[in-house]
């Protein structure tokens, strides 16, 4: 019989949850009308489907339903937010502020607007991957028109210290967006009191489906003028044309519900694991190193670095067990991840490190299986190299 592959990579993505699934199945077949093409029932009902997920993703941020835009995911997301505000404010100032350890959803629209003219400013981040509010406040200046920094680290999980950025992204008078791809559904994020005027959303990372996300942009007090990116039909109140993805939208809506209604009983089960993780790889493995903050971070994600183990090396060792180095969405790349670089320990730490994301399907019985395979894996390859 074969082994059961054990799945520990829900930062990159996390599979749909059948009570997601169930939710969508019908608006594939019965209810597949166009929801911008009201003038019968079949388009009506999805409008009002996607008028209820609309809703369903405002309440769980705390916005109002008119704020939420949506898009095909948080890389849409991030370029509208980018490039939206870029265009829209540049007869303001053509200075931009983020973060060294930024997404590429994020960095590439920053090196695109440098192409452009502008003037970014990339935040370091010290050890744990945090920036600091004194950095940020220094940087800015009377051309400042955003400030952009994501909510939680896809790679190292480590949580930005959100409602302080805001408070000076409002004392300044400067738009604050946030990609809040990881970090929507698995930790609290609320726009008012943490003054976010942007944030992306998407829906593959908390049980929903692949190919949608969200925007929220803040309507008033305040208001977050943005450019569109995708012109068209006008969808969206102009922001984003095309056909709406009906199913996925409908997902994602049902998705971010459970996510909050169930925050306080994942987030236990997922510290209770990420826990077991780091305890038991320090007792096997004591030169074992964690890449992150120790407390503020995501409770899903552990990320470690084991000197002198190349991360793909042990990777393509681990037959069960899906791990992995650096970020995925970059994977077809050799370079060290850019996020370990930032935390100043050198190159090796990179190409040393892993990322372990448990996830709601997953038990401690998963996690004790799939710590053997890498524990021994890790033993095996000592044990060749020395
Ligand atoms: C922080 C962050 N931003 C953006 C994205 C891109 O999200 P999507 O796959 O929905 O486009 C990801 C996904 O890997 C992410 O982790």
């Amino acid at each position: 019989m074969e082994n059961k592959k054990i799945y520990l990579d829900h930062n990159a993505t996390t599979q749909v949850d059948p009570r997601v699934l169930e939710v969508m199945l019908p608006y594939f077949t019965e209810v597949f009308g166009n929801a911008a093409s009201i003038d019968h029932d079949f388009g009506y009902d999805a409008k009002r489907a996607v008028d209820k997920a609309r809703e369903q993703i405002a309440k769980a941020i705390n916005a109002q339903p008119e704020e939420i835009i949506f898009t095909s995911g948080a890389t849409e997301s991030d370029n509208i937010a980018l490039f939206g505000v870029a265009e829209k404010y540049a007869h303001k100032g053509k200075h931009i502020i983020t973060c060294v350890t930024e997404h590429k959803a994020v960095l590439d629209c920053c090196q695109r607007l440098e192409q452009q003219g502008f003037n970014i400013t990339y935040l370091p981040v010290d050890e744990y991957g945090l920036i600091s509010l004194e950095d940020l406040e220094a940087a800015i200046t009377p051309q400042t028109i955003l400030i952009s920094i994501m909510a939680a680290n896809n790679e190292i999980g480590t949580i930005a210290p959100l409602a302080g950025i805001g408070a000076i992204a409002k004392k300044y008078k400067i738009l604050f967006h946030s990609d809040g791809a990881q970090a929507v559904g698995h930790i609290p994020i609320d726009v008012q009191k943490m003054n976010i005027d942007i944030l992306s959303i998407s829906g593959h990372k908390i049980y929903g489906p692949k190919g949608v996300g969200a925007l929220y942009r803040r309507k008033s007090n305040p208001r977050a003028l943005l450019a569109p990116v995708i012109y068209g039909g006008g969808h969206e109140k102009g922001l984003r044309s095309g056909t709406l993805n009906v199913p996925g939208i409908i997902g994602m809506g049902c998705a971010i519900e459970l996510a909050i209604k169930e925050i306080k009983a994942h987030t236990k089960k997922y510290k209770e694991l990420t826990d077991y993780i780091w305890t038991k790889l320090k007792e096997e493995l004591p030169e074992v190193l964690l890449n992150g903050h120790p407390k503020e971070r995501l409770p899903h994600n552990i990320n470690v670095s084991i000197p002198s183990i190349e991360s793909k090396a042990l990777i393509v060792q681990l037959k069960n067990v899906a791990i992995s180095a650096g970020s995925a969405c970059t994977t077809t790349s050799v370079e060290p991840s850019h996020v370990i670089i930032a935390l100043g320990f050198g190159e090796d730490r990179a190409h040393n490190a892993i990322r372990i994301g448990v996830g709601r399907f997953n038990s401690i019985a998963d996690i004790k299986i799939a710590l053997t395979e890498i524990v021994n894996a890790i033993k095996n390859l000592k044990s060749i190299t020395a």
